[in-house]
């Protein structure tokens, strides 16, 4: 009997040793599920020479920043040559930086300092076109018979000389542009200047898996793929039914997520990531919550894939920013579930999204006019760094940035925004309808200027900047935030902690509840080891709850008094329930 005993402890002791060791190797593998990520717009994230661009030195001097949020991954947007059309989303040559941002040698120190903080440099790999300046086109444009004629989208025009169909890009405008040389038209999804490469033929999918290769062999732990659900186009490319008076028809709605794409990326991932610790996550706009399971998980192509349908729950048409749709606190709930729960299917993970740099900021976004800015930003941290997954944290995000309101079109200088005002326009809405409709939804509001200190352009640059720093800048900049207890910036800290040491908050399955209450977000984090509830108002009045769900509770960390039953406006509050 005693010997059976014994028996019993020692394999019990070999058992826990094995799971133990299987965590820890899934611990390394899988890194980024436990880390925090955060997005660097590098235009605009700090300046080192004074010329008015953010630039790889200045992030280097700002790696501190990001290590006190617990920041594990930083995504860069690009930063390779490029002739900004599209500030960086269009790109000429992979294989080097834009001297703008600095150079090879500077992105190696980049990569080794990140390294020495136990952050993962994340690249953006912008494979659904180039720069119509990339040497690859240059050269499929110079003819209809050289060794890259096939590498982009060309069609011939239709019989009347026009554009091959009645296909709108993304930023609005014909889909397609004429070349004189090879008397044919080229597909663009974004801009003219922004070629598609055609990935139907294996050399362009070999060069791209090169690039990969390449940046892997540099030392970064991740790619974000960029507009990835646009690669593969339909067999047909017959027009479609317009909707726009011009007789167009929204890209999006002929070639997003076409069948067949998942074999492209499936032949990408086994190239690339295979045997790699990186992670993927892949830009995915026309993937829906349901069809999540085929993407991601073990068998999916990407680690992650930010899914939009919860950035787009107010906006109808995504070419037309004058009209916007209503929806409830219950809608926004729905959303998340839907994708929690479709990743949970096929076990995988989820990237953690309220802003990005193509989004308005998120206080503007997602809550009531009117919500008090550090409890607004407070209470959307708490959902950003609590919910199933990795959380990705926009740069000035944790610093509370507000969109802005620039008084006159001439004053955006983004693209899109641009084409947006100018097809609002066209659509017939009146001026002021149509800046309305930039103020809500303009992608510049996601890139101004990083505010480091209240010093002459928030300490972003001694020079011009290339866009204006925000008026706010003299409270919400970096260094005051940091000296001040209650800060948004602070709160963040705090989250990252609290992640840090709960990791019920990391493995932890994803439970809502109360979801009819229009006023309170809430759920329940809870693995082997712990249960925690978060609760989240985001109404402007108090919320009461039923506390039954808090017996036995005990409050983690809130941004108020913690009272069970109640929560104040816009007060989160984090519970463990001990059994
Ligand atoms: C998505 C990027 O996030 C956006 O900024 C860019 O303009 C388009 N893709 C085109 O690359
Ligand atoms: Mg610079």
């Amino acid at each position: 009997m005693k010997r059976k005993c014994i028996l019993a402890i020692v394999l019990a002791a070999i058992l826990f040793v094995c799971a133990a060791a299987g965590e820890a190797a899934q611990d390394q593998s899988e890194w980024w599920k436990r880390t925090i990520a955060y997005e660097i717009y590098v235009k605009s994230f700090k300046d080192s020479d004074g010329d008015g661009i953010g630039d790889l030195q200045g992030i280097i001097s700002e790696l501190d920043h990001l290590q006190s949020l617990g920041v594990g991954a930083v995504w860069l947007t690009p930063c390779y040559v490029s002739p900004q059309a599209d500030n960086g989303y269009d790109i000429a040559d992979y294989y080097n930086i834009d001297p703008a941002y600095g150079t090879m040698a500077d992105m190696e120190t980049l990569i080794a300092e990140a390294g020495k903080r136990d952050i993962r440099i994340v690249m953006d790999l912008v494979f659904n076109h180039t720069s119509c300046e990339n040497e690859w086109f240059t050269e499929s444009r110079s003819g209809l018979d050289n060794g890259k004629s096939d590498w982009y989208i060309w069609a011939d025009p239709k019989e009347n000389g026009s554009a091959p169909n009645n296909w709108r890009s993304i930023f609005g405008g014909s889909a397609w542009e004429y070349d004189e040389t090879r008397g044919q038209y080229y597909l663009h999804t974004f801009l003219p200047e922004q070629p598609d490469l055609n990935w139907a033929n294996p050399e362009v999918r070999e060069a791209l898996i090169n690039v990969a290769r390449f940046w892997v062999e540099k030392g970064v732990g991740g790619f974000r793929l960029d507009a990835i659900t646009y690669i593969k186009k339909p067999a047909e490319m017959s027009d479609g039914e317009p909707d726009a008076s011009d007789g167009t028809v929204g890209i999006h709605a002929m070639t997003a997520n076409t069948a067949g794409i998942l074999d492209y990326l499936r032949e990408f991932k086994a190239a690339v990531q295979e045997g790699t610790d990186i992670f993927t996550v892949g830009e995915a706009n026309g993937v829906s919550a349901e069809e999540l399971p085929e993407w991601v998980g073990a068998e999916g192509v990407f680690d992650m894939v930010f899914e939009f349908s919860h950035v787009v729950i107010d906006l109808p048409d995504e070419m037309n920013w004058c009209e916007t749709r209503e929806w409830s606190l219950p809608d926004f709930k729905a959303l998340f579930a839907a994708s929690q729960e479709a990743t949970k299917q096929v076990s995988g993970w989820y990237p953690i999204f309220l802003e990005n740099h193509d989004q308005p900021r998120s206080i503007n976004h997602f809550l009531p006019a009117g919500a008090d800015r550090v409890a607004g930003g407070k209470a959307l941290a708490a959902l950003l760094l609590t919910m199933r997954g990795t959380p990705f944290i926009m740069e000035g995000e944790e610093l509370g940035f507000v969109n802005v309101a620039w008084p006159s079109i001439e004053e955006y200088d983004d693209v899109s925004t641009r084409n947006h005002y100018w097809f609002a326009v066209g659509e017939g809405y009146s001026a002021e309808e149509a800046l309305a409709g930039v103020h809500r939804f303009a992608r510049d509001s996601s890139r101004t200027p990083m505010q480091w200190d209240n010093s002459e352009n928030a300490g972003f640059t001694t020079g011009t900047p290339w866009l204006p720093v925000y008026e706010d800048y003299g409270t919400y900049n970096a260094a005051a935030e940091r000296e001040n207890p209650d800060s948004i910036l602070n709160w963040y800290i705090s989250l990252a902690g609290l992640r840090r040491e709960h990791s019920e908050l990391i493995t932890g399955d994803y439970q809502e509840l109360f979801h009819e209450n229009e006023q309170i977000f809430a759920y329940i984090r809870e693995n082997e080891k712990a249960k925690a509830v978060v609760l989240i108002n985001f109404s402007l009045e108090p919320a009461a709850y039923d506390a039954a769900v808090l017996e036995g509770a005990e409050l983690l960390l809130g941004t108020g008094a913690g009272e069970k039953g109640i929560l104040a406006p816009l007060e989160a509050a984090i519970y463990e329930v001990k059994d």
